[in-house]
């Protein structure tokens, strides 16, 4: 079996983990062995790596260290998990991939988006998603709901103008690659948005 790669993108508080976990239930009904990663984590090399980039003890991280470390987790989650996986046939669904950093680092930090992929190219070693889902929510409701949730950790505590660029960076890389990445309003309800990701995974699965 051909194995399949799905990313979840969007702000902070999109309802990416949400919608992974209704998707997990859709692709395991077909048959599927899933594989969940998130991003930066899903090792134990880059869950020790995550603590690092998310400490909020750490205000003076510069741009290139945060992208740099970024790259870093996702070097070894590719090799670790995400390579091995797909060459055993199985569904890896990824909560955030390289778009995040061609978002985030590339957008919001200003790195620029060539720069933010260059760097990523090492550590994917050419690996990318079928599919992407994008799902698009103002940056004010994203974070009100992440703030509901949990303490907020070093990206969550960037000013709202930081979080706008990033909802609307998301928007500007959909439309450079509307074949890979689809986008979804993530206002609608939770049942909602998943049958939509259903739309879009469907033609993925194998029959
Ligand atoms: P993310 O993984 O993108 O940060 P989560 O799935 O953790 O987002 O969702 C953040 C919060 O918003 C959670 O409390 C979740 O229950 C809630 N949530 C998720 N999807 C929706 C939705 N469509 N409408 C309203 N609230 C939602
Ligand atoms: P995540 O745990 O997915 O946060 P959330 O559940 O709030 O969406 O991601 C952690 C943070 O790291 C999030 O603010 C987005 C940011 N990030 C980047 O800036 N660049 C990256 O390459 C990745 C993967 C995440």
């Amino acid at each position: 079996m051909q194995g399949i790669f799905i990313s979840m993108e969007g702000p902070d508080g999109s309802g990416k983990s949400t919608q992974i976990e209704l998707l997990k239930a859709y692709l395991e009904d077909k048959g599927y062995e899933i594989i969940i990663t998130r991003e930066p984590g899903g090792t134990v090399i880059s869950e020790d790596i995550r603590r690092i980039i998310l400490n909020k003890d750490y205000a003076e991280m510069g741009y290139m260290t945060e992208a740099l470390l970024y790259a870093s987790a996702r070097a070894q989650l590719v090799t670790e998990v995400i390579k091995p996986a797909l060459e055993a046939g199985k569904a890896v669904i990824s909560d955030r991939f390289v778009d995040s950093s061609a978002v985030y680092q590339g957008m919001a930090r200003g790195l620029g988006v060539d720069t933010a992929y260059k760097i990523n190219a090492y550590a994917i070693q050419g690996i990318m998603p079928q599919l992407t889902i994008h799902l698009d929510l103002p940056a004010t409701v994203g974070i009100s709901r992440k703030k509901n949730q949990a303490e907020l950790d070093r990206m969550e505590l960037e000013a709202i103008d930081f979080h706008e660029r990033v909802a609307e960076g998301y928007r500007k890389l959909a439309s450079l690659d509307p074949d890979r990445i689809k986008t979804i309003d993530a206002t609608m309800s939770i049942e909602d948005i998943h049958a939509k990701i259903v739309d879009y995974v469907e033609p993925l699965v194998k029959q």
